[in-house]
């Protein structure tokens, strides 16, 4: 069932440009400038009356919210704010009814999701699943929802769980701002064409992995690990850094670059590997002002770039290259340098890449 994969998380990483391609299937027709989503068509209203949008989700489907919110603000200019969906239930949370809740949930059993979704129902919310087990509880307890069609994760690492999401949301937001006109149609018709190429430009990325794999060697027996990117790159560092430690057991955290001169520049010397995410689009040269004050610190800088950067060539110990993309899809092509550098890094050390120590694919207590 791995084919010729050594691990399921590994194969799972390499489905990615397919498993975005069954996430549009049917509902991304670029050519005709349409997007085609009966579970929002049916909800049109719902979604372009609502004051905010409320995203719950755990772990890395938490991650893939952050995402969706930077996504969802700057194309349709709906207000959002995620949450932690173990929080949101235990905290008495603000809900009307003109809120409209997203779960998100690859395994669709986790049970503070589930939790989360049974209050924000209870509150008169319309509440949207994005799921990607057919049938599962989640699913059924959702007033609409979307599947994301990634196939079966077996990993317990999620991969193409989380990019599916990303697609999901991104496909999510661009219909609600073509609806709403707060996307010009250039620019609609633009990101559509833009996220069509993106399957192929993850096979573009994924060809960069025998040189990660020489990155991992040297860091491999590292204690700790940051990771820093901005904007919408923010999430996908907290998602690094929740890979690495997840699968090697290695200590990592996950900062908005501009955050480590509040704290985390104190942990930098010559041990400390520091993953930034650095593609040339959005905040670029305030990523490289970070990178020179890490550099001064003699961190070790592993810089993830896009083709033919040189700025950060010329600062970082190691850049690992990625095809370029508009800003808001970055995400999704810069997700998997890092998904492969945290799987080298756990088979080097001899660790359980599929079935990491005390985790479960889907947490059903809470
Ligand atoms: O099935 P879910 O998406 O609801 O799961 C949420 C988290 O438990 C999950 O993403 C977890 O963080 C993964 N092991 C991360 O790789």
């Amino acid at each position: 069932e791995k084919n010729n994969f050594d691990h399921f998380m590994l194969k799972e990483i390499y489905e990615q440009p397919n498993a975005i391609k069954d996430t549009y299937r049917g509902r991304l027709h670029a050519e005709e400038g349409i997007i085609r989503m009966a579970g929002i068509d049916d909800n049109l209203e719902r979604f372009l009356n609502a004051r905010r949008i409320v995203i719950v989700a755990c772990g890395t489907s938490w991650h893939a919210g952050l995402v969706a919110e930077y996504i969802f603000e700057d194309l349709a200019r709906i207000p959002v704010e995620v949450e932690y969906a173990s929080e949101f239930r235990y905290r008495n949370p603000i809900i009307n009814s003109d809120d409209v809740v997203i779960a998100i949930s690859q395994s669709g059993e986790t049970a503070d999701t589930m939790a989360a979704i049974k209050l924000a129902k209870e509150k008169g919310a319309f509440v949207f699943g994005v799921c990607n087990v057919v049938g599962s509880s989640i699913s059924r307890e959702t007033n609409a929802g979307a599947y994301t069609h990634a196939g079966p994760e077996i990993g317990v690492a999620s991969t193409k769980a989380f990019t599916t999401q990303i697609t999901v949301l991104t496909l999510i937001a661009l219909k609600l701002a073509k609806a709403k006109g707060s996307m010009s149609n250039t620019d609609f018709h633009m990101h559509l064409q833009e996220l069509e190429t993106i399957p192929q430009k993850i096979e573009l990325a994924l060809e960069a992995n025998d040189h990660i794999k020489e990155v991992a060697f040297k860091y491999k027996d590292a204690r700790n690990c940051l990771y820093l990117g901005r904007g919408f790159n923010f999430p996908v560092a907290l998602e690094g850094a929740l890979k690495l430690k997840e699968i090697s057991y290695i200590h990592a955290e996950g900062y908005p670059a501009a955050e480590m001169k509040h704290g985390p520049i104190a942990l930098i010397d010559e041990e400390m590997p520091v993953v930034v995410i650095a593609t040339r689009k959005g905040h670029y040269e305030k990523v490289v002002s970070n990178i020179q004050e890490i550099k001064s610190r003699q961190g070790k800088i592993i810089g993830i770039v896009t083709e033919g950067d040189t700025s950060v060539r010329e600062l970082a110990d190691h850049v690992i290259e990625v095809p370029d993309t508009i800003e808001s899809l970055t995400p999704l092509i810069t997700t998997i340098p890092l998904q492969l550098l945290s799987y080298h890094i756990a088979v080097m050390l001899g660790k359980n890449v599929d079935q990491p120590r005390n985790l479960a694919k889907s947490v059903t207590v809470e």
